[in-house]
C-alpha cells in the first residue's frame, strides 16, 4: 500500500534498445570498440571531418528506420500509463538514447538527454526538424537556406546535455528511480542515482550486469532488459 505520491524518474542507456538490434557502446563489441568515439561524437571531430562524422550518423540513421521497440519499452509506457491513470505521482523517463523506440512504444513523458537520431539541426538558425534521410554536408537548411549548416541533433561529448534543469528538478522530489541499461560511465546520467538518494528515493537498477555505480543501488536484477523490465513492472503493478 502505499502510502503518498510516487513521484518516478526512469533513466535508461542503450542497454534497453540492444534487443531491438541497436548497438551499445561499452559492451564487446560495442560502438566505442570499433569507432573512436573522439573522432566521430565531438565538435572538434565534426569541424575537423564533418563528412566522417556525417557518414557515421547517417548509417546509425539508416539501421534505425528498421528498428522495433521491444517488450522492455513497451513495459516502461504501460508503467507510466499505469502511473498517470491512478494519479500515483509525477512520472518522467530521461534516456540517453538517441533512437525513437520509447516513442514507439508509446512513452509520452520522454526526455532525451543526448538528443534525437531522427533530427537534424542548423548550426546557423537552430532550425530542428525530424529526419530520416542523410544529412548531406552542402545540403541547405530548409528554414534559413544556409548550406554546410547541417548536423544530427545528437550531444557529443564535451557538449552540454539537454534538459538537466528539468531533469534535476525532478530527481529533487522524486521516490522510486530506476536505471535500466546503462554502465553509469558517462556523467551527468551516471550521478543521477546519487541526487536520488539524496531525495530520499527507493534506486533500482535493471541491467544484464552491474555498471559503474551498481554499489550505491538498493535493488538490482540483472538479466536481459525484455525479461528483468517486463517481471519488475508486473511485480510492481502487482
Ligand atoms: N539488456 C539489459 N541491459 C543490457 C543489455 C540487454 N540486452 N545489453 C547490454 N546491456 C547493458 C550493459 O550491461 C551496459 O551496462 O547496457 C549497458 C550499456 O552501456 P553503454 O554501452 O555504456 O551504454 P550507455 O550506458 O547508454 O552509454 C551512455 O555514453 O557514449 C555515450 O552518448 C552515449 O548515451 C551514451 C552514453
Amino acid at each position: 500500500m502505499s502510502l503518498g505520491p510516487e513521484n518516478t524518474v526512469i533513466l535508461t542507456g542503450a542497454g534497453v534498445s540492444a534487443e531491438s538490434g541497436l548497438g551499445t557502446f561499452r559492451d564487446a563489441g560495442g560502438l566505442w570498440a570499433k569507432f573512436d568515439p573522439m573522432k566521430l561524437a565531438t565538435p572538434e571531430a565534426f569541424a575537423e571531418a564533418p563528412e566522417r562524422v556525417l557518414e557515421f550518423y547517417n548509417a546509425r540513421r539508416a539501421n534505425l528506420v528498421d528498428a522495433k521497440a521491444n517488450a522492455a519499452h513497451f513495459a516502461l509506457a504501460e508503467l507510466e500509463q499505469a502511473w498517470m491513470m491512478a494519479g500515483r505521482g509525477n512520472f518522467g523517463l530521461v534516456t540517453q538514447n538517441i533512437d525513437d523506440l520509447h516513442e514507439q512504444a508509446g512513452s509520452a513523458s520522454l526526455l532525451h538527454m543526448h538528443g534525437e537520431l531522427l533530427k537534424t539541426r542548423c548550426t546557423a538558425c537552430g532550425h530542428l526538424f525530424t529526419d530520416k534521410d542523410p544529412i548531406e554536408h552542402s545540403a541547405p537548411c530548409p528554414k534559413c537556406g544556409e548550406t554546410h549548416r547541417l548536423r544530427p541533433h545528437v550531444v557529443w561529448f564535451g557538449e552540454m546535455p539537454i534538459g538537466l534543469d528539468h531533469i534535476y528538478k525532478a530527481l529533487e522530489q522524486v521516490d522510486l528511480f530506476i536505471a535500466i541499461g546503462t554502465s553509469g560511465t558517462v556523467y551527468p546520467a551516471a550521478g543521477f542515482v546519487q541526487e536520488a538518494r539524496r531525495a530520499g528515493a527507493w534506486t533500482v537498477e535493471l541491467s544484464l550486469e552491474p555498471g559503474e555505480v551498481s554499489a550505491v543501488f538498493d535493488e538490482t536484477v540483472y538479466g536481459p532488459a525484455t525479461e528483468v523490465v517486463p517481471e519488475w513492472v508486473a511485480k510492481k503493478l502487482g
